[in-house]
């Protein structure tokens, strides 16, 4: 019975925490406009490339701080020059276009 509630409360923790940390239903509906189909697991997977392959040269930059149009132009550019750097860990077609659904949902930039 102990255990049920440690487990419980593991459980809730857990809940709470990739709320705060991670992508919403509501960011793969709003995403789902530009993206038909898209899942908050999609957008889970494009965050994760994201974060494995776009910070070796810079920091981490937010997906808020560029608009949809300035990612859009940006992503393929950095994809060919992080490929350059890094061969053996090349970003695939899918995987550039799973990191651009990523960044481009999660922009709050206005265009411009
Ligand atoms: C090989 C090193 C390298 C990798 C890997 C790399 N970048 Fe860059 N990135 C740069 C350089 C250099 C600049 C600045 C020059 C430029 O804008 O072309 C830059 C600039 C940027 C900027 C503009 C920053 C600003 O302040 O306006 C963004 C956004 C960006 N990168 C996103 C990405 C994304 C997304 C990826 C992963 C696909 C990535 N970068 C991977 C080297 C890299």
């Amino acid at each position: 019975m102990k255990s049920l509630t440690i487990a419980a409360m593991i459980l809730l923790l857990a809940a709470c925490g990739s709320k705060m940390m991670s992508l919403s239903q509501a960011d793969a509906n709003r995403g789902a406009t530009k993206f038909p189909g898209l899942t908050v697991a999609a957008l889970n997977a494009g965050k994760l490339h994201y974060e494995t392959h776009c910070q070796s040269c810079h920091g981490l930059i937010s997906p808020k701080a560029k608009s949809e149009a300035t990612w859009r132009a940006l992503v393929p550019k950095m994809v060919v020059m992080a490929n350059k750097k890094s061969p053996m860990m090349a970003i695939d077609s899918a995987k550039q276009a799973s990191i651009l659904q990523y960044v481009v949902t999660m922009s709050t930039a206005p265009a411009k």
